[in-house]
């Protein structure tokens, strides 16, 4: 579905991802684990055109998306939820929700306010509420929300679990796996082990804007260095 290959990144000169290749199939929930200043945020970043790249390219759906501005490629159907929650804070969960409403996409039921409140029951009761009268993890929550409004079938979600009270982290995991279940796909970045290992299919260790190691959470698990790669000490 995904296919980013040989991704030179740069903010303004400074290069911050060197090579940088990764792959997301259908269906497939994928996580990048990596310390602080990895390069995590700046490869999802660098998939909707909000990176400047010196090389590399990017295939979505057989699409080359590399030059492409952010806005056609969220039209071609990748969601991006960044680090930082971005709600409208005057505007309630329901008109948050509207914002982001884009066409349905052929062969998949469209997301609608309804569908979301079922996914995400807390947003439910809070319906009329301003955004800038919500939790941070019913911000995050409501940053998805809005984002699933798009019909994406993909989505970059940017370290979904952080700043998370634990009870909220499991929701969230849930929540992932049953976007999975309706087909939509998920790469995220990560630098939750156990969460993760709760919802990812297949993990990329990101070292110093390197792919450092590429497979199953299983093969990671058993491959000393390549989690000593990524945990903290
Ligand atoms: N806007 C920016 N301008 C210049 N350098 C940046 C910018 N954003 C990030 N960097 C640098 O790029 C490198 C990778 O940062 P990035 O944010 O991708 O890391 P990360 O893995 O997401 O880290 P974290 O876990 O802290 O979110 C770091 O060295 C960082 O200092
Ligand atoms: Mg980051």
């Amino acid at each position: 579905m995904l296919v980013a290959e040989n991704l030179d990144g740069f903010y303004g000169r400074a290069q911050v991802l060197f090579g940088m290749s990764l792959s997301v199939g259908a269906g497939e929930v994928v996580v990048l684990l990596g310390r602080n200043g990895a390069g995590k945020s700046t490869t999802l970043k660098s998939l909707v055109g909000l990176v400047e790249l010196g090389a590399g390219s990017v295939a979505f759906e057989g699409t080359r998306i590399e030059r492409l501005p952010s806005h056609r490629i969220a039209r071609l159907g990748i969601g991006y939820v960044p680090e930082d929650r971005r709600i409208f804070t005057d505007l309630t969960v329901m008109e948050n929700l509207e914002v982001g409403r884009q066409p349905a996409r052929a062969g998949a039921a469209p997301w609608t306010p309804e569908r979301l409140f079922d996914l995400f029951p807390n947003l439910a009761a809070m319906r009329d509420r301003p955004g800038g009268r919500m939790s941070g993890g019913e911000q995050q929550m409501l940053t998805i929300a809005r984002t699933l409004m798009g019909n994406p079938r993909l989505v970059l979600l940017d370290e979904p679990s952080e700043g998370l009270a634990p009870v909220i982290v499991e929701e969230m995991a849930r929540t992932i796996r049953t976007l999975k279940a309706e087909g939509v796909s998920v790469l995220l970045a990560e630098q939750n082990l156990h969460f993760a290992r709760a919802v990812a299919d297949r993990a990329h260790v990101v070292e110093k804007g390197r792919s450092r190691f590429a497979g199953t959470m299983d093969a990671l698990m058993g491959d000393a260095a390549a989690r000593a790669a990524f945990l903290e000490v």
